[in-house]
């Protein structure tokens, strides 16, 4: 699509195959709103199980969100989360080859203390760092502990971002920093040491001013929505976008693999989930959203698709179709990669690795580069 080429990251999608990884379960109750959903505890010793089994599978990268505030309702969905930072230096330590992405709030942390925990994570990881840059969203989340920057809009929380961004790189690669910024003020600022390889930079803004700051800043932006068609769209955008300014960004998006023997018993699973859905938490994720307390208990558009009780993209059954609609969303949306949900990762992970991932590695080979490395 464009002439640029990505930067080389030892994945897939270096030479035009696809990424494919986890979402790993840091909070309690994962990725469904339901009371019929499997048990998921959210804690160290899923997570862990879950990295070996990504591992094992042949996965390419696990990474972990950033939450300071649950949902709540019947099932106190995503009360209790994990420090994602914490999580992926001790994942680094249990595996070898897979890449561990961990996530930071640019309204949180100081550019200064996420470039020494991302160059120390490079040491632990032997590499295979990488970091989700969020601004966050839900003031609530963050006016609980005094941290939500007032007067600093949408648009101004990337501004913020991209002054944060710029103080990493830069601390990443000089010996000293002096930045006289908006949000952000360093004063030959030093910090070793140095990461050996700059690490992995994904962001999921979805407005276009976060889509723009992904394209500008970012190796990977993950698109929202599920439907080939619309990400096609959003992909070729970025990717434009990205072009326009000499670079080239990857892209993912993300989806929920339910998959059983047959069609109807995942079809079937599927309306379990759905008559369990948990209103309270529901409610929960629209307030975090940004929904009115006067528009929460209506129905709307969104209520529609959430009553289903998946908080992302879906597909529901046998190996056979998950491999079929995985085959037709990366043909017709051209990503780059995809980031898998299970409703049970214990199962999910080692079924997709034995009868799913290599058909699709299989169908999206990559291409060989000629000569460049002998
Ligand atoms: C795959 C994915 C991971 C995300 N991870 C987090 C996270 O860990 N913490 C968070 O506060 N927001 C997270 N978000 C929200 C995004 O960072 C972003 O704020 C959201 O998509 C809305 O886009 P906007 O900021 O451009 O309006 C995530 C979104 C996606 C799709």
């Amino acid at each position: 699509m464009t002439q640029f080429e990505p930067t080389p990251f030892d994945i897939p999608s270096d030479s035009g195959g696809k990424d494919l990884g986890i979402f790993l379960p840091i909070a309690n109750g994962g990725w469904i709103l339901s009371k019929n959903k499997p048990e998921l505890d959210g804690s160290y010793a899923y997570n862990r199980k879950c990295a070996i089994l990504a591992e094992e599978a042949g996965l390419d990268f696990v990474m972990s969100m950033s939450k300071f505030r649950g949902y709540g309702g019947e099932t106190s969905h995503w009360n209790s989360s994990l420090d994602p930072v914490v999580l992926m230096a001790a994942l680094a330590e249990v595996t070898s080859k897979v890449k561990v992405w961990t996530t930071v709030h640019t309204i949180l942390q100081n550019p200064a203390v996420v470039a020494k925990m991302m160059a120390t994570l490079d040491q632990v990881s032997r590499g295979r760092g990488g970091l989700n840059v969020v601004t966050g969203s839900y003031k609530d989340e963050f006016a609980q502990m005094g941290a939500w920057p007032e007067g600093v809009d949408h648009d101004g929380r990337y501004d913020l971002a991209k002054e944060w961004v710029t103080a990493i790189k830069r601390l990443w690669r000089e010996d000293s920093v002096t930045m006289d910024g908006k949000y952000f003020q360093l004063e030959d600022c030093e910090s070793w040491p140095k990461p050996e390889k700059r690490p992995f930079l994904v962001c999921a803004g979805s407005s276009k001013k976060g889509m723009h700051f992904t394209s500008e800043e970012m190796d990977a932006i993950f698109l929202s929505g599920g439907d080939p068609v619309e990400l096609a769209e959003a992909s070729h955008a970025a990717k434009a976008d990205a072009a326009a300014m000499g670079r080239y960004v990857r892209t993912y998006s993300m989806m929920t693999v339910l998959l059983a023997d047959t069609d109807a018993q995942a079809e079937a699973t599927a309306r379990h989930y759905a008559a369990g859905l948990d209103e309270g938490a529901l409610h929960g994720m629209m307030r975090a959203y940004g929904f009115l307390d006067a528009e929460i208990g209506k129905e709307n558009a969104f209520t529609k698709k959430a009553r289903s009780s998946f908080m992302s993209a879906h597909v529901a059954g046998s190996s056979q179709t998950v491999i079929e609609r995985l085959t037709e969303l990366f043909e017709v949306s051209q990503t780059d990669g995809l980031m898998l949900i299970f409703p049970d990762y214990m199962t999910g992970i080692p079924k997709f690795g034995q009868e799913v991932l290599p058909v699709l590695r299989e169908r999206f080979p990559g291409k060989v580069k000629v000569g460049s490395h002998g």
